[in-house]
């Protein structure tokens, strides 16, 4: 893990790397119209790792599975480029290559990505198998993933079944399926959100550790603060279906911006502090269909004045940060 938020590392990335996703203008709606995801445009840069966070219902897996069209009764406006690439507008034929080949995907619920009645061998070998790979180099690269992953008798374990396998051992067999075709991005939504503290760590860890290694992309969903500092460089933030702040992690932990990301980040439980104490945004969010005016965030939001209950903020750059506030924290930030 990255022992800080490390700034200079972050803006490092950012300059040097090439870009490798850019999301421009994503809308994901409901065939009434209901937009569950509204305009999102993010970039993320070979060997980067964004967080996206931001309340249960904001739109982030809607995001991701977007990104690899997975989402397919819902209308999916805007573009999705991949070293330049539209992958939208790519037939269903090379977004199968697309997926599990140049983007991997790891879900939260290995029970619900895994395969009971197959042996785990054999579902790592799958996304190998269907790219014409053949059988000895698919099990021999099994063997190599699982066991940089952390399992050490990874051999004798690819002929066993996922009710054989603790939860942390399950979530590597995921991480194992997403990655072993070498993706350039990994997609990996609240991977260790089912796991125990100790166990997540342990996986958060051996991911971390893989994505230095193979200079990884990731873009990684999840509710905990915690893991963003240690593993992101970068955080988007979602509210209603809409970017509200992308920013480095040091920028965004040191002055969060947008009123919400103060609220997201207040609400952290702290060692020092009380259960009493502990603060929370206040309000709870709405679905999609009944999203409010102007800002979504304005019914929740103490400094909401007449502008945002009418306009959409738009997502402004500020000091090589992003923010969408009618009314940003703007202490020492400069617009440019
Ligand atoms: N297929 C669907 N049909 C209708 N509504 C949907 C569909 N998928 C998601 N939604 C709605 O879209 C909104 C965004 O959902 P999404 O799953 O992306 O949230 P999330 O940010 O991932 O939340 P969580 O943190 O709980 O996983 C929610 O209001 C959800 O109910
Ligand atoms: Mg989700």
């Amino acid at each position: 893990m990255n022992a800080a938020p490390d700034l200079a590392a972050a803006e490092a990335v950012e300059a040097a790397a090439p870009e490798l996703l850019r999301v421009e203008g994503l809308s994901v709606s409901l065939p009434g119209g209901v937009a569950l995801v509204d305009g999102v445009s993010l970039t993320i840069h070979r060997g980067e790792r964004v967080a996206l966070v931001g309340e249960s219902g904001s739109g982030k897996s809607v995001t991701a599975q977007a990104v690899l069209r997975l989402n397919d009764r819902l209308r999916i406006d805007g573009r999705v480029m991949l070293d330049g690439r539209d992958i939208l507008s790519l037939s269903e034929r090379e977004m199968a290559g697309v997926r599990g080949g140049r983007i991997g995907l790891a879900f939260q619920d290995a029970m619900v990505c895994l395969d009971p009645i197959m042996t785990v061998g054999d579902q790592i070998e799958e996304s190998l198998r269907i790219r014409g790979v053949g059988r000895a180099e698919a099990r021999r690269r099994a063997i190599a993933i699982l066991t940089e992953l952390g399992v050490h008798d990874a051999a004798d374990r690819l002929g066993s079944y996922v009710h054989e396998f603790s939860g942390g051992m399950r979530q590597r067999v995921v991480l194992a399926m997403a990655l072993v075709a070498q993706p350039d991005l990994l997609i990996a939504d609240e991977p260790t959100t089912a796991l125990d503290v100790r166990v997540q760590r342990q996986v958060l860890d051996l991911l971390d550790q893989f994505a230095a290694n193979h200079a990884l992309s990731v873009l990684l969903i999840t509710h905990d603060m915690g893991i963003v500092a240690s593993f992101a460089d970068r955080v988007v933030v979602m509210y209603s279906g809409r970017i509200v702040e992308d920013a480095s992690v040091f920028d965004l932990f040191e002055r969060p911006l947008h009123p919400y990301t103060q609220g997201l980040l207040a609400a952290i439980p702290r060692v020092d502090r009380s259960q009493d104490e502990l603060a929370a945004v206040p309000g709870s969010p709405v679905p999609p269909a009944l999203r409010p005016s102007g800002c979504a965030f304005h019914p929740r939001c103490a400094k909401a004045t007449e502008v945002c209950r009418t306009e959409v903020p738009p997502l402004e750059t500020m000091g090589g940060r992003r923010v969408a506030c009618h009314h940003p924290a703007t202490d020492g930030v400069h617009a440019v």
